[in-house]
């Protein structure tokens, strides 16, 4: 059913009416008038504590975005996707990152084919083929284990499995070292070469469609340079496959049993939890991989289940909504206080960009607000030293997300302390900001001149009445990751229920591939047709030039 355009509908004009009272708002005021504030705006799932309250929110605004959630199908839409419906609309296609983390014996039957059982065949197969490499009983062509393994995948097919095999460092295999090479720039495959041995290196080729430029290039440097060094025969001991595209797999030459499979209704950016996770089952274990999928899994129970008041993706998506809408926030920021979520904010960026970052609804009608804002973000506490100031005084208010784990994976207890207490501190001051009748008391206490006070006053105060969240974990593990990564898918796809986008296609990236073909072989010699603009051409020659 065609959606109307958003600004229409009842809940949304309800909403720019509440919005023009709740811009006058300070967070600090709302803090004094409740002190049940936190309890009030915060709620746990799935091993996850999310503290809302530093937002500039009530109760009426919850209950307005709640409204707006319902008017927007949502309980409907996200029925839709856990039941398998083709909601990828345009390439009609089912989306079902959710089925790849149920628990066997779980049915699910799409275009005639049950799911569950093919999904744990492949798990199967991954366990096995995982356990034997880790226990050092896979060889390699001359006789001796595994020691480093290099992903070569770009997009999906390396942000997910990087970020979640650095994020589980602590469950990793001591002798395994992971190397991720996704850029078609020749120096990420040149450093990850430097590092290994033909001998005792395995490859995967990870690439749903296996037609993606980059990783067929890097995928066919990295086989020339084992050849090199190796027979031919040896290919198989040293490269596996992770795809959907059997026929170009064989023609690349990787044996189909080395192929672990997976679908067309998982999207790229959604993909960690199929066979894309093979680095991840290898760096941690077939038993951690699992705890992985279950954490997830909970969470999708979770969102599933849980009232729209208290189902954390969808708070986390109205709140972003709103922020976005009404108090217009262009970009999100953020910060893991956990320096292993170290490639967290990069992979967000994927999921959460390419998914919403559209301009037209599944009908291909103009999205009557603005959508996806920017994510951007580093780990805290470096990012305070960094680009804080401008989150602290800059002219845009910028949301936060503080992530954090209450108990560390190591025993240095004071950096830990340290840690949380930074995490915390910049969340309230983000909150509460600084007066300049606060400031003026400070400078007075110091014996400052009333000159010098009033010229320093305005560089030293803060409007404060920045949102954020907080989220908090009891620790890093497999299972909180999973839960964590799923609450930012949903919150993904709420947000494009609420602007009634396609969030599983990704049509955008499209064009640059295209023209990046083209401007290749003018690179490689072809005739210029000259048909590009004066700067294009103008690069173009300079790059000639210097070859
Ligand atoms: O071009 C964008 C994209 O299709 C992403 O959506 C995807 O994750 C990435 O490229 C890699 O695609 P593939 O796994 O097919 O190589």
């Amino acid at each position: 059913m065609r959606q109307p355009p958003l600004t229409s509908t009842a809940s949304f004009q309800a909403l720019a009416q509440h919005a023009d009272t709740a811009k006058t708002w300070q967070m600090r005021d709302l803090f004094a008038a409740d002190p049940d504030r936190f309890e009030r705006y915060s709620d746990e799932a799935a091993g996850l504590f999310l503290d809302y309250s530093k937002n500039r929110l009530d109760g009426r605004t919850l209950e307005l975005l709640v409204q707006l959630a319902r008017e927007r199908g949502l309980e409907a839409r996200r029925d839709a996707m856990f039941a398998g419906e083709k909601i990828n609309n345009t390439e009609n296609r089912a989306v079902l990152h959710t089925a790849l983390r149920a628990p066997r014996g779980a049915t699910l039957v799409v275009d005639g084919q049950e799911v569950n059982a093919d999904i744990h065949a492949v798990l199967d197969r991954v366990k096995t083929f995982t356990d034997a490499v880790r226990s050092g009983e896979w060889l390699g062509h001359t006789g001796k284990p595994i020691t480093d393994i290099v992903n070569i995948g770009i997009g999906g097919s390396d942000l997910g499995p990087k970020m979640v095999v650095l994020a589980l460092r602590h469950y990793a295999h001591p002798r395994l070292r992971m190397h991720f090479v996704s850029n078609v720039d020749g120096h990420d495959m040149d450093a990850a070469l430097a590092q290994v041995d033909p001998e005792t290196t395995l490859f995967i080729v990870a690439s749903k469609t296996f037609t993606t430029a980059e990783t067929m290039m890097n995928a066919q440097t990295a086989r020339a340079w084992f050849l090199q060094h190796a027979p031919e025969d040896a290919l198989a001991r040293h490269f596996v496959a992770v795809s959907t595209n059997t026929e170009a797999i064989k023609t690349f030459g990787i044996d189909p049993a080395n192929m672990f499979p997976f679908w067309d209704w998982v999207g790229g950016r959604y993909s960690v939890w199929s066979a894309i996770g093979l680095p991840v089952a290898l760096a941690v274990g077939f038993g951690y991989f699992k705890d992985f999928l279950a954490g997830a899994h909970e969470l999708d129970e979770h969102f599933r289940t849980a009232p729209l008041e208290q189902n954390l993706p969808t708070l986390l998506a109205l709140i972003g909504f709103w922020n976005r809408q009404f108090l217009d926030c262009a970009s999100v920021s953020i910060a893991p206080y956990h320096q292993d979520l170290n490639r967290f904010p990069a992979y967000l960026q994927q999921l959460d960009m390419e998914s919403n970052g559209k301009r037209v609804t599944r009908d291909g009608q103009p999205v009557d607000t603005p959508t996806c804002p920017a994510i951007w973000g580093e780990c805290g506490t470096n990012g305070q030293h960094a680009y804080f100031q401008l989150l602290h005084q800059g002219t845009d208010v910028t949301p936060m997300d503080f992530i954090a784990a209450l108990r560390p994976a190591h025993e240095m207890d004071n950096h830990h302390t340290a840690l949380l207490a930074n995490c915390f501190a910049q969340s309230e001051a983000f909150m509460k900001g600084k007066t300049a009748i606060e400031v003026r008391a400070d400078l007075q206490a110091q014996g400052l001149a009333a000159e010098e006070i009033e010229r320093l006053t305005p560089h030293k105060t803060f409007p404060g009445n920045r949102p954020s969240n907080t989220i908090l974990m009891e620790r890093l593990t497999p299972s909180t990751l999973g839960a964590l990564i799923a609450l930012y898918e949903h919150k993904t796809f709420v947000q494009g229920v609420i602007w009634d986008v396609n969030s599983f296609d990704q049509w955008g990236v499209e064009l640059g591939k295209v023209l990046a073909k083209k401007i290749e072989a003018e690179l490689a010699g072809e005739p210029a047709p000259g048909q590009h603009d004066s700067s294009t051409n103008g690069l173009i020659a300079r790059a000639k030039a210097a070859f």
